[in-house]
């Protein structure tokens, strides 16, 4: 009898989590919306998109649109439900946080919507993700895999693959559950930022080789 109650409990809880997705949050996320570099030069600007529910993915795209810029790029940072349309920018990064193994479905969402224009120019992927938590191989490969979906639909130039951050103020009630009964994560910060900034510093010759190649 406890059992039937704990597995109901259970079946509700993972129910009410994914119909829930994304529609209430926890703390105070911040939605980072900012542009980077002045419009000088002949290379177009560079959009950062991210999907992000807790916040996280927020500051790496942040922080990647920053690096970009501090080498010499023009660059939006924005929520990827607030681009719409990539048209006019020269390069897209496009960051998800992962949730039960996917990237947000906004991110595939905005593919699909965009897929003739992201066609036509260089896209970059990255993902922040508690696999990563421990930088091994295997977790590497399992990391990747999240993104297979995207890459079906839009080959990229390149994929950031960092550790993310779980911060249990953050999260809404039914993720807190999942996070700690089901997950079984603990709460912690496992951002790499050295990593990022290589990764984006070595990103943005890639980026501008494929707008030549285009
Ligand atoms: C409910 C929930 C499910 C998660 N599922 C996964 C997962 O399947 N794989 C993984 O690597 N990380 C998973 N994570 C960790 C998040 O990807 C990580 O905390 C990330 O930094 C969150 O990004 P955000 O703060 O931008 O939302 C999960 C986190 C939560 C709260």
């Amino acid at each position: 009898m406890k059992l039937r109650l704990i597995n109901l409990l259970s079946v509700m809880m993972i129910l009410s989590a994914v119909l829930f997705q994304g529609t209430c949050t926890g703390g105070e996320i911040k939605h980072i919306k900012t542009s980077y570099g002045e419009q000088q030069s002949a290379s177009g600007k560079i959009l950062v998109a991210y999907a992000s529910l807790a916040g996280s993915t927020a500051e790496v795209a942040d922080f990647i649109g920053r690096i970009l810029s501090d080498n010499g790029a023009v660059v939006d940072v924005k929520p990827l439900k607030e681009v719409g349309d990539p048209a006019g920018y020269s390069a897209v990064v496009l960051g998800s946080a992962i949730r039960r193994g996917k990237v947000l479905q906004e991110v595939m969402d905005f593919i699909k919507a965009n897929k003739p224009k992201l066609e036509n120019i260089p896209v970059s992927y990255f993902i922040v993700c508690m696999t990563l938590k421990e930088k091994s191989e295997e977790n590497y490969k399992k990391a990747d895999a999240y993104l297979d979906p995207l890459r079906a639909e839009i080959k990229p130039v390149d994929s950031g693959l960092f550790g993310g951050k779980v911060d249990f103020s953050k999260l809404d009630f039914m993720e807190e559950m999942i996070i700690k009964y089901f997950i079984k994560e603990s709460e912690g910060d496992y951002r790499d930022w050295d990593a990022i900034k290589t990764w984006a510093i070595e990103l943005l010759p890639k980026l501008r080789q494929a707008e030549k190649n285009n």
